[in-house]
């Protein structure tokens, strides 16, 4: 079975990481949780840039080798960072690794057999920071690269070139036959009008350093870096290795990927320079790449090299690691950009987590206790809250699978905030006032734990920590099994969660947040 096959950007290690990056690798774990419950097989792939200039440079201003620079940093924050963000990823791919190394020599040689790599003189204006080569229209004031407002260093040598150009036409048609290719819609428009604006044949290796991974037939030359980093995408399931190898084997499972999720500042490199690769070693072309906007500081794009990084801890500190992953996903539409706001965060986290959310669950844990013992009663069905129930597990599947994360779990608290209202409508405890009202409160609380157990289960993929919690406290665990394994196309079969089950009360889901000084 061909799995579902997604990827993150893999991320520069010229320094920790931040929230923008934890904003696409969240993304990137919530919709693979999403289509394994879905059922789907999955493959999930992050990991680390190591070569080039920019992290070469860092290496040399913190006096170690560039190696023991790229160790540290994804040993001591990249790797912990994905931990603590509870993110699931199948495997991590470094550029530094032999597994990567050894294979993009490969594709590079049977490249220059095919003919598409020639020798050529380069000149022109790059930006280490991007690792770009620029126009000369693309740059502010003559000679500063719009996104780090610094300076771009003339380039000038003689190295080898990929024959991009060729590629103009059956891209531009692509795009055209497939407009789920390239998302949002914006992003396909940018890569359009580039394309048809004409592009150059790109060079592809460097001579004036040696940090990266040698061209095999010129040893003096090393591969330039985004070359052999958008390779990792087809390197880490075993690109060029033979049919019947494992590597092989996983390469027809997982190719081609079904998304590359990217911010929009590397979505050229992607969207361009990427497929043409692939169209030249006819490999296909990656189902979609989608281009989500940029979280901003200052109106600016937030980052490491001017500083404005927010560490992910300072954030998970406060409101806890469910709160972050399900705050940006939420505020933000994905596919714009977005300001990252303490007070908007602090909002959202009362009144739609702590509130909506958190309080239903535990009202309804002390009620069974109260009123039940603490026993699940017998099965009930309110036909308004299951018909509802259905549709919005429709709506969300079908946002998620857009990619429409905000419509997806908009679609699904909507929901929580119905089962809220039924719960204020019924006045339990004023029913549990008359000994006569018994069977009819014992309907209103298994209907509220049973939308919980769907609630559970569709959040999970966004909170799976704080789901988890749920889960066990509905006394799900024990009888309906992991809630990992609970299934999109079957959450909104009414009345599973089986009477008798025990409730228990928990600590509370979201806590009250603390005064910050
Ligand atoms: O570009 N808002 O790595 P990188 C949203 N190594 N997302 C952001 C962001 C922000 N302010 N800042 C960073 C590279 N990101 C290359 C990629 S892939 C073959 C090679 C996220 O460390 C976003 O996903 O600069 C962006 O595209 C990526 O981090 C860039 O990370
Ligand atoms: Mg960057």
């Amino acid at each position: 079975m061909k799995s579902f096959y997604l990827t993150t950007p893999i991320y520069y290690v010229n320094d920790a990481p931040h929230i923008g990056h934890a904003y696409t690798t969240v993304a990137g774990d919530v919709l693979t949780r999403w289509h394994r419950q879905r059922g789907e097989a999955v493959w999930f792939l992050t990991g680390t840039d190591e070569h080039g200039q920019k992290v070469m440079r860092t290496a040399e201003q913190n006096n170690v080798a560039p190696q023991a620079w790229a160790d540290k940093l994804v040993e001591e924050a990249w790797k912990p960072n994905w931990r603590a963000l509870n993110i699931a990823n199948d495997d991590f791919i470094r550029t530094t690794e032999p597994r990567h190394m050894d294979r993009v020599q490969k594709f590079l040689t049977s490249l220059k057999d095919k003919g598409y790599i020639y020798q050529g003189d380069f000149e022109g204006p790059y930006c280490v920071g991007c690792e770009e080569f620029k126009l000369p229209g693309d740059l502010l004031e003559g000679n500063l690269c719009p996104i780090h407002s610094k300076p771009v260093e003339n380039v000038k040598e003689t190295n080898w070139f990929f024959k991009l150009s060729e590629f103009t036409d059956r891209l531009l048609d692509h795009y055209k036959k497939n407009p789920d290719a390239c998302q949002p819609e914006s992003a396909r428009n940018e890569v359009v009008a580039f394309l048809e604006g004409g592009v150059r044949d790109l060079s592809i290796s460097r001579s004036t350093f040696d940090w990266g991974v040698p061209v095999p037939w010129d040893t003096d030359q090393v591969v330039y870096v985004w070359f052999d980093a958008l390779l990792n995408y087809a390197t880490a399931v075993g690109l060029t290795d033979a049919p019947d190898s494992e590597g092989g084997k996983k390469f027809a499972q997982t190719w081609p990927a079904d998304v590359h999720l990217v911010g929009k500042d590397i979505l050229r490199f992607h969207a361009v320079i990427w497929p043409a690769m692939l169209m030249a070693a006819d490999l296909e072309v990656p189902k979609k790449v989608f281009a989500h906007g940029w979280l901003l500081v200052g109106g600016e794009k937030m980052s490491k090299s001017k500083l404005t990084g927010i560490a992910p801890a300072d954030i998970t500190d406060h409101f806890g690691v469910d709160a972050f992953r399900y705050y940006f996903l939420r505020a933000i539409p994905f596919g714009s950009d977005g300001s990252f706001s303490w007070e908007d965060m602090s909002a959202r986290y009362t009144s739609e987590l702590a509130n909506d959310f958190g309080n239903l669950a535990s009202r309804l844990a002390a009620m069974v206790e109260k009123y039940c013992g603490g026993v699940l009663p017998a099965v009930a069905e309110d036909t308004e809250l299951s018909a509802s129930l259905k549709e919005t597990v429709a709506k969300a599947d079908v946002a998620m699978q857009n990619l429409d994360f905000q419509g997806g779990i908009n679609a699904i608290m909507d929901f929580c905030k119905q089962v809220n209202g039924f719960v204020t409508v019924k006045e339990p405890w004023i029913l549990a006032k008359d000994p006569a009202n018994q069977l009819i409160l014992e309907d209103v609380l298994y209907n509220t734990a049973e939308s919980l157990r769907a609630l559970a289960i569709l959040l999970h993929p966004v909170m799976p920590a704080t789901t988890e919690i749920l889960w066990e406290s509905l006394g799900a665990k024990s009888t309906l099994g992991e809630i990992g394994a609970q299934k999109i196309e079957s959450v909104a079969k009414w009345g599973q969660l089986p009477p008798g089950a025990t409730v228990t009360k928990t600590p509370v889901l979201f806590p009250r947040l603390e005064v910050k000084e």
